[in-house]
């Protein structure tokens, strides 16, 4: 991927971070996702008092690109204090969309400390609609 997608891509995980609403975990999550076509879509957590009904910033991100018609991410980046990397089932949901995705973790406490890896090496014998 070309430095200033990169870069745009990191940008907004960070920004949308800002947004999440964790009154709950205190823990901030941010992830912008890149389409295909060149468009960069965000999401946040956002954690309800049903602690069970909480949403990962990952599949907010996932749902907005497609909610705009887009169903083909070629990559995501993923914000959080200590740059971790996204949970089992947004590895799933990623996987839907983009099995060979690049992902990007930063960590927000430093945004110049980011790593780089794949979802196929994050879940690997992914299950997809090849199976059905
Ligand atoms: N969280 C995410 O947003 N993405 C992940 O991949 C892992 C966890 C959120 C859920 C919850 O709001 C908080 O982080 C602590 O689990």
């Amino acid at each position: 991927m070309d430095q200033p997608a990169t870069s745009n891509l990191i940008d907004a995980a960070i920004q949308v971070r800002d947004n999440a609403h964790a009154p709950y975990s205190q823990f901030q999550v941010g992830a912008a996702v890149l389409t295909a076509s060149g468009e960069v879509f965000a999401g946040c957590n956002v954690e309800n008092a049903s602690y069970g009904l909480t949403i990962c910033a990952e599949r907010v991100a996932v749902g907005s690109a497609v909610a705009a018609g887009h169903k083909e991410i070629i990559a995501v980046a993923v914000a959080t204090s200590g740059g971790h990397s996204p949970c089992g089932a947004c590895r799933q949901v990623l996987s839907e969309f983009g099995p060979a995705m690049e992902v990007i973790l930063i960590d927000a406490d430093d945004p110049t400390q980011t790593r780089t890896t794949t979802l196929a090496a994050l879940l690997p014998e992914q299950f997809t609609s090849s199976a059905l």
